[in-house]
């Protein structure tokens, strides 16, 4: 999961690389670094750290050459060290690569390599990926067709940019299960894994396919398939804008998307005509219906199922992507499974979507990345339309999924269209005014070890996802479960002072949620209310907006991403960059 971006120009790249490698260092940010090739001396310069730390250390923006690759690390293979950062060169710098994924077989790899003489300088599989390039480009003098040639000898997952010493006019990039697009500019081409790399550049992009590899001059592509054959792609144009990842006056942005959704969630609202229909015709005619997605995606998808069951009466299993092979017993031809992903690349969910079409099934996704591997490879497409999602912990995505998946119930139960849209945004601005209060939380309880979030029914999934900021960007240890869970287990962790958050609106749950909110507050936890109803039981009471049920959870959950948000910022950790983590898990 890192970031990926080479640059072929008439012009000095280093500085074109340098606000490429920021814009895409939300994929990983353990380790950065650049070659370029100058007087064909190919120059690497990298090291440990975040981005803006290697350029101070190295200078990187003032490498010289019209030709560069850079990137940014999320390791894998390999501890977190100035040698293991990318790029990574064969002997004597002939060939320099980045890369994003793992090689599942670089341990064989290497041993053969270093048989034939070659001396390895990293513990990472990338340096392999070079060195063998290396020796088949000894054999066919062709930079592409070596680069094709070694990919075959690869398992596992890829997406690389390739660099030679002695061809300084051309880049060359491969992908297998990772993302890897090229963007047509005006006397520039670019390699990245991800559009917002020079979306300042260029919006007009080609997606490559699996196993594709390409070779790119600053005014030529050339596109080969597996069996080396020449693959005709048309550019296509990117719905994105350079304004759309900008931070404006926010401090991050994370904060800035929290407080874009009174406009996302009306965005995302807006479906092509027919396509909701046709999901939810698919779905009625389901043999069997599952939903799926990782992290805060899944809770989406558990808020789905909860109005599919219960108010549509339509059978349906939510299954972690990750897990979904092992619950795949109902998976068969004529079956539907809907997948939640705001990048459409997490590796889970790709590998969930293989799944489902080597059975026969059929995929409908929901998702922000247009050009993403699972909008390409699915049946159908609703696309969250929020915009680009820096922030590693999702924010706005997640109240678009929810929108979007209440627009598709809505439809199978046969409602021509979704009403309400417009009061939620007023009450999603309101809910965002509950900020101060969430501030003063924050100064009791910032340094607490421990949080947990409880919540019944359709509320379940909200204290899940509470509990996921929380912890994503905070680092506190926090809990998210139904309240009825409670008196089996956790109650025996509640103590004097425990912050417990107890989402509870108004309606059928309200009741039995207050009874466990008093067992909580028997035991000494400092219990805070997420309600439309105050009541005394709560220490501490957050005023959401009364909505319509179906759209409870989006308000509900903003005064949660901003405690999220502010214990970060008061713990003096980097909201937008939390530790360990990274937006888009490429992995498995
Ligand atoms: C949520 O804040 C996290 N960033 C993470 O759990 C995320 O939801 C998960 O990795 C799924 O990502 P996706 O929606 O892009 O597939």
């Amino acid at each position: 999961m890192c970031g990926i971006i080479g640059c072929v120009a008439e012009e000095p790249v280093a500085g074109i690389l340098m606000d490429g490698l920021r814009r895409v260092e939300y994929r990983g940010y353990d380790s950065a670094g650049m070659a370029t090739i100058s007087d064909r001396i190919l120059t690497v310069r990298k090291g440990a750290g975040r981005v803006s730390e290697i350029e101070d250390r190295h200078r990187l923006s003032k490498l010289k050459g019209s030709i560069g690759l850079a990137h940014t690390r999320w390791a894998t293979h390999g501890g977190v060290t100035d040698q293991n950062a990318h790029p990574q060169a064969s002997c004597r710098e002939l060939v320099a690569v980045v890369h994003n994924g793992i090689i599942e077989n670089y341990v064989a790899l290497k041993k053969a390599l270093a048989a034939d003489g070659h001396r390895f300088r990293s513990e990472t599989d990338t340096e392999v990926i070079s060195h063998l390039i290396e020796s088949e480009y000894k054999k066919l003098k062709d930079p592409l067709r070596a680069t094709l040639a070694a990919t075959k000898k690869l398992k596992g997952q890829y997406a690389i940019a390739v660099m030679f010493q002695d061809r300084p006019d051309l880049l060359v990039g491969a992908r297998k299960d990772a993302p890897l697009i090229v963007g047509v500019g005006d006397g520039k081409m670019f390699l990245a894994s991800d559009v917002l790399a020079f979306i300042e550049h260029t919006d007009m992009t080609i997606f490559l396919d699996n196993f594709e590899v390409v070779e790119i001059s600053k005014d030529r592509i050339k596109i080969v398939g597996r069996d080396g054959k020449e693959v005709r792609r048309k550019p296509t144009q990117v719905a994105w804008e350079l304004s759309d990842i900008s931070k404006s006056d926010y401090a991050h942005y994370t904060l800035k998307e929290i407080n874009e959704q009174p406009r996302t969630v009306v965005g995302a609202s807006v479906q092509e005509d027919g396509k909701v229909a046709d999901f939810a015709r698919a779905i009625r005619k389901a043999k069997s219906l599952y939903v799926t997605g990782s992290g805060t995606s899944y809770h989406a998808g558990l808020l789905m199922k909860f109005r599919l069951n219960k108010e549509a009466g339509i059978r349906c299993d939510v299954v972690v992507a990750g897990e979904l092979k092992e619950h795949a017993a109902f998976l068969k031809r004529g079956s539907v499974v809907v997948v939640l992903s705001q990048s459409g690349e997490t590796a889970d969910v790709i590998d969930a979507v293989y799944e489902t079409k080597k059975r026969g099934a059929k995929v409908l996704s929901i998702v922000n990345a247009a050009g993403s591997t699972l909008a390409r490879e699915s049946d159908g497409v609703l696309l969250l339309n929020c915009g680009p999602e820096v922030g590693v912990a999702a924010t706005k995505s997640f109240t678009s999924q929810v929108v979007v998946s209440n627009l598709v119930v809505d439809a199978v139960l046969g409602k021509s269209r979704t009403n309400g849209i417009k009061e939620l945004s007023e009450a999603v601005k309101d809910a965002l005014g509950t900020e101060k209060k969430v501030l003063e939380l924050v100064e009791l309880y910032k340094d607490r070890p421990d949080f947990y979030f409880v919540a019944r029914g359709y509320e379940s999934p909200i204290a899940m996802e509470g509990a996921l900021k929380l912890k994503e960007l905070s680092y506190i240890h926090a809990e998210g479960m139904p309240a009825s869970e409670l008196k089996h287990g956790t109650l025996a962790l509640i103590e004097k002072g425990t912050p417990v958050v107890v989402i509870n609106p108004s309606g059928d749950h309200h009741a039995d949620t207050l009874s466990s909110a008093e067992e909580l507050k028997a035991r000494g936890a400092d219990v805070i209310g997420v309600s439309d109803v105050e009541d005394e039981v709560y220490a501490h009471f957050i005023r959401v907006p009364k909505v319509q049920p179906k759209f409870a959870p989006v308000v509900e959950v903003i005064p949660l991403q901003l405690l999220a948000y502010h214990t970060a910022v008061a713990r003096k950790n980097d909201p937008d960059y939390p530790r360990n983590l990274a937006k888009s898990v490429t992995v498995k």
